[in-house]
């Protein structure tokens, strides 16, 4: 990771501590921008702050539970104040696309429950038109190639995630992802009505009307707040 990059994601990320409070119930997301929020916590907490945290992944937990913050699942809550996520895109609508680490499932089931949303990205994640960046559709293993299938029927590049070691990514709920490559989203809705329709598909990568505040850090070191209207 090159070290400007970095300093936008620590930025944003450890901006987004400031949202904590004592007593609260936080959705800890995934990702390489969020880690240093999740970090920032684990100091605080060590400091005498009083939070539980719901992780949205494997990857998260281990970091949480190595920094010693309190943990329960999305099972035994009855909501969350606070959910803190990484994002690979987000448009001035305040829509996005996320999953790009794989966790989009449980980012979405615990940001749906969440009161307050917030999304950390360096600047660069702010786009006019969803899609430059893959769209990650999480899909049961049985089959999936009949999603894939009708994915390229509507002209879609979708391709079975693979790992670096070039075996077939699974999710943490055991199940594969497709990532639709190259698409401009101009209606994200409709194609996020069109997916949901799709026998097999688990969870597709659009967040819209979900995200409140989106703390945007440059690689200059400039922080931007973004708050939706629902918020
Ligand atoms: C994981 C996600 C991440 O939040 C998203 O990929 C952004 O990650 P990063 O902060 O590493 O760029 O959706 O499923």
């Amino acid at each position: 990771m090159e070290a400007l990059g970095m300093n936008a994601k620590q930025l944003a990320g450890e901006k987004a501590a400031e949202w904590v409070e004592d007593g609260m119930t936080i959705g800890l997301g995934t990702g390489s921008t969020v880690y240093y929020t999740i970090e920032k916590i684990g100091e605080m907490v060590k400091n005498g702050l009083q939070i539980v945290g719901v992780p949205t992944s494997e990857r998260t937990r281990i970091q949480a539970e190595g920094l010693g913050i309190p943990l329960t699942s999305l099972n035994e809550v009855e909501k969350i104040d606070l959910t803190i996520d990484g994002s690979d895109e987000v448009d001035a609508s305040f829509r996005g696309i996320k999953g790009g680490g794989g966790a989009l499932l449980r980012e979405k089931m615990v940001a749906d429950i969440s009161d307050t949303n917030i999304w950390v990205v360096s600047s660069n994640k702010r786009v006019d038109v969803l899609g430059k960046f893959p769209l990650p559709i999480e899909v049961i293993p049985f089959g999936y190639k009949q999603v894939a299938n009708k994915l390229q029927k509507r002209s879609a590049d979708a391709r079975l995630r693979k790992t670096e070691d070039g075996d077939i990514y699974v999710t943490d709920n055991g199940n594969y992802i497709l990532d639709v490559y190259d698409q401009a989203f101009t209606d994200p809705a409709e194609w996020q009505d069109w997916l949901q329709k799709v026998p097999g598909i688990v969870e597709q990568g659009f967040f819209l009307g979900i995200v409140d505040i989106v703390i945007a850090a440059s690689e200059s070191g400039e922080i931007e707040l973004f708050e939706s209207e629902k918020s």
